[in-house]
């Protein structure tokens, strides 16, 4: 590669999940402290950042098109630096395959990118996958400017090894970072604007600091964070569900009544073959605990159909488990065969006509659930932290405690918790009106 101008201006495209959200945000702020700015909105970036996911589909295939549609019309291209879970996973091969790529770095090294960039500069190109001893925490920059809804990093890694699932390989094992580094991240999070902050990692839940402490530890601590009003965690293993983590939805009144618990399927025999180590009756029984802590509580998932070898009866166990749970919102995946994972070797591959069909039911029958969640919900009043405007004069967008987005129309800002009564639900959507604080 040629040597390059150093970069002004810089975009990153994150794909997947909000562990990959968050690190973006990380990237753009290590980027702006090289004083490289955001490009404005319709120009070209001196410099693109692909933060990439590999979970489904042709998640590597993805990143080649996107690198190709970079190319001027003249061959020439911005910087290309292709970052996250494919850059893990594929490392040297992105180079082989898209000369235009400037660096391949991976989810656990992109604090090394200003060096990265530097070596671009002078014409060298770099790949770095390592998962090194020193982490990537304690060298980024402060967080300055954040919105009213914040992520913060506390897990990473994955130790379950799901026969389906990639996670393992590209994120590595899992590591919790340390409680004092974690307070002192969300106070900062709070001064530099947020009111609510969501836990990240792949297995949130088995966060445990230097003495063991669970992750209710955390919440409880940053409950008594003044300006810090609601605290979210995702994603949890059901496994990890502790009785302390259980009984904080309870005692916490900051922690919102949300849990996305992923069950995947409702088959024990599907649940066996894909290791969940889970039955679907051990993970109702974690459902009724964390209801009997908290009745309100909005429950959410994720389902993969069309695993090696699931039959038609066996798919249907899932259709029943959706029935009986309930859920509030869901995500629900065909299964896709991940290069070095146990599932995608395995005998019984399901046709993708079959799996497109028991996708349909079976977010018809999810849904279903979240329009009756939300209907539900029509007549309750609550707080709604408003994030953004929308689309008409005066309307604000916001969530409710129940993880709902919700609209209404009148005085507020960004980063007020109002109270509201919800009004009208749809499926996606719940309209509210402001309640007034009374007069006199
Ligand atoms: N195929 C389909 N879905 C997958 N997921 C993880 N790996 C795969 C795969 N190989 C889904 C799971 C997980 C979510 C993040 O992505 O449902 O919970
Ligand atoms: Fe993947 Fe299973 Fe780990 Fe979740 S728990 S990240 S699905 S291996």
């Amino acid at each position: 590669m040629r040597p390059t101008p150093p970069p002004r201006t810089y975009r990153v495209k994150s794909f997947g999940c909000q562990m990959n959200v968050y690190d973006g945000e990380r990237m753009a702020e290590l980027l702006a402290e090289q004083g490289i700015t955001p490009a404005p909105e319709g120009e070209e970036a001196d410099l693109v950042v692909l933060n990439t996911c590999h979970i489904r589909e042709k998640a590597a295939e993805k990143v080649y098109s996107d690198i190709g549609r970079l190319r001027r019309e003249d061959g020439t291209a911005p910087l290309i630096a292709v970052a996250g879970c494919v850059a893990q996973a594929e490392g040297e091969e992105i180079m082989r395959r898209a000369p235009a790529v400037g660096m391949v770095v991976g989810p656990q090294a992109y604090h090394r990118l200003p060096q990265m960039i530097a070596d671009a500069v002078e014409g060298r190109r770099s790949v770095d996958t390592d998962m090194p001893a020193e982490t990537k925490f304690d060298v980024l920059p402060a967080r300055r400017k954040v919105g009213p809804s914040a992520f913060l990093t506390v897990q990473e890694g994955c130790d379950k090894f799901c026969t389906y699932c990639v996670v393992p390989y590209t994120r590595g094992a899992e590591i919790s970072r340390p409680y004092s580094d974690l307070i002192a991240e969300a106070h900062r999070l709070v001064e530099a604007g947020a009111r609510e902050i969501t836990l990240l990692g792949q297995n949130v839940n088995a966060w445990r600091d230097e003495s063991n402490r669970g992750l209710e530890k955390l919440i409880e601590a940053l409950a008594d964070i003044p300006q810090l009003a609601r605290i979210r965690y995702t994603t949890s293993h059901p496994n990890d569900m502790t009785e302390g983590l259980i009984a904080a939805h309870r005692d916490v009144p900051k922690l919102m009544p949300f849990l996305h618990l992923p069950v995947q399927a409702g088959n024990d025999r599907v649940l066996k073959a894909m290791n969940r180590s889970h039955t679907a009756e051990s993970y109702l029984r974690v459902l009724d605990q964390v209801r009997a802590a908290r009745p309100d509580i909005a429950l959410s998932g994720d389902f993969i159909v069309g695993f090696p070898g699931e039959t038609d009866a066996e798919f249907e166990d899932t259709l029943k488990l959706v029935e009986q749970v309930g859920y509030a919102q869901c995500f629900s995946f065909k299964y896709s065969p991940r290069p070095g994972t146990p599932a995608a070797t395995m005998d019984g591959q399901v046709p993708v006509e079959v799996m497109d069909e028991r996708l349909q039911r079976l977010q018809a029958a999810l849904n279903a659930s979240q329009l009756a969640f939300n209907q539900a919900s029509v007549g309750k009043r609550c707080t709604v932290l408003v994030e953004r405007r929308g689309k008409h004069e005066g309307q604000w967008l916001g969530k409710s405690p129940w993880l709902q987005s919700v609209h209404f129309t009148g005085e507020a800002a960004i980063g007020d918790l109002v109270e509201v009564e919800l009004i009208e639900a749809g499926p996606n959507s719940i309209a509210a009106r402001l309640v007034q604080p009374p007069h006199g």
